[in-house]
């Protein structure tokens, strides 16, 4: 028997509240202008007061299992990629579970910062070729917000919150179908050029992350050297897109569409470049959600998905950069009809 993976439910969910470049230049000393130029960035979406990252979560994996046209009974396995938990324990997976209304089956979270459903889609992957399971939902969600100093413009005009779900399903098949393979990385020795410390003063209910000034003494927000990370990035991307299609024998002009993680326009320009792909064959949502960290991914998926852009049979290459650092790429043969 020869397991592959295939994806065979997608789904998204954003938080109603929108910031727009225009109310962010009135918190911090910036503008439409930079932030457009600099990032590609428009807006970003922001968690409600009374939400957490496991209700993001479980909204995009309803969608994701009603897609798939199954049940969270047909499920075996849940795993959340976060890197803001709704506490540090339990996971986030298994809060999910319990909302979605699962019971004893196993759920964990992973912790790879943007490139958490990268990791997350390799490991699954893994885990489904060798049998252990038959399908699981893969989600990546995140409330950057909570992790943001309001007063450093240098970080907090770049991130946005939401989620993106994926469910992955064995069939047996000889031919390379459905997720074809990954390649991870990480150096730890570039960690802190981009990092966030605990303890998560956002992650208590009832506070509203827009009224947390969080640069306060002990405080977690978000710290990034935004020059070094984007050189490293570039470079990075562009060597892992091309280790990818190496190792699984896939010229570049074979590719159909680039899923980058959506940190920088700049940067998914980079990496399309590289490919000598034409730019409307990238998802693109930066500029409607900026950086969802772990939800970049999935979200760029599922935008592209619901537009009815994706064909059974194209080839997709997705990628994402990330704090540690981290980061990978994933080939996968869409199957999905
Ligand atoms: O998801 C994980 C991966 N993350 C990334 O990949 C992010 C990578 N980095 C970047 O995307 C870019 O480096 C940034 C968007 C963060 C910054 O763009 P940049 O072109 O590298 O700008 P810079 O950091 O060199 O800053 C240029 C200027 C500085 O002013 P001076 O020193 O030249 O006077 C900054 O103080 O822009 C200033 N600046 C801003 N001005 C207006 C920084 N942030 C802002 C802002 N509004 N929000």
């Amino acid at each position: 028997m020869t397991l592959r993976s295939h994806i065979v439910g997608v789904g998204g969910y954003l938080p109603e509240r929108i910031l727009s470049n225009a109310e962010l230049s009135t918190m911090v000393d910036t503008s439409d202008e930079w932030i457009r130029e600099r990032t590609g960035i428009r807006q970003r979406h922001i968690i409600a007061k009374d939400q957490h990252t496991s209700d993001l979560a479980t909204e995009a994996a309803k969608q994701a299992l009603e897609d798939a046209g199954l049940s969270i009974d047909d499920i075996d396995a849940i795993v959340v990629a976060t890197t803001t938990p709704d506490l540090i324990f339990p996971s986030t997976a298994s809060i999910v579970q319990y909302k979605l209304g699962g019971r004893d089956f196993p759920a964990w979270d992973i912790q790879a910062v943007c490139s958490g459903f990268v990791y997350g889609l390799a490991q699954v992957d893994g885990m489904i070729r060798g049998g252990m399971f038959r399908r699981v939902l893969l989600v990546g969600a995140e409330s950057m917000s909570r992790i943001m100093d309001w007063q450093d413009r240098s970080t907090c005009v770049l991130f946005g919150d939401g989620a993106g779900a994926v469910v992955l399903e064995a069939r047996d098949e000889r031919e390379a179908n459905g997720i074809i393979g990954s390649v991870l990385h990480c150096d730890g020795s570039y960690r802190h050029l981009l990092m966030a410390s605990h303890p998560h003063p956002g992650a208590a209910p009832g506070v509203d992350p827009m009224d947390l000034k969080i640069d306060s003494a002990g405080a977690a927000a978000v710290e990034m050297k935004g020059n070094e990370v984007f050189r490293v990035a570039v470079t990075k991307l562009g060597e892992v897109v091309g280790e990818v299609l190496g190792k699984y024998g896939v010229r570049q002009s074979e590719i159909d569409w680039l899923i980058p993680h959506q940190a920088n326009i700049r940067i998914l320009q980079a990496t399309a470049k590289k490919l000598k792909m034409s730019p409307d064959r990238m998802a693109l949502t930066v500029d409607q959600h900026a950086n969802t960290s772990a939800a970049s991914v999935p979200l760029a998926l599922n935008h592209i998905y619901r537009e009815g852009k994706l064909e059974k049979g194209q080839l997709l290459l997705l990628e994402a950069f990330a704090g540690g650092f981290a980061w990978g790429a994933n080939l996968v043969r869409w199957s999905k009809d």
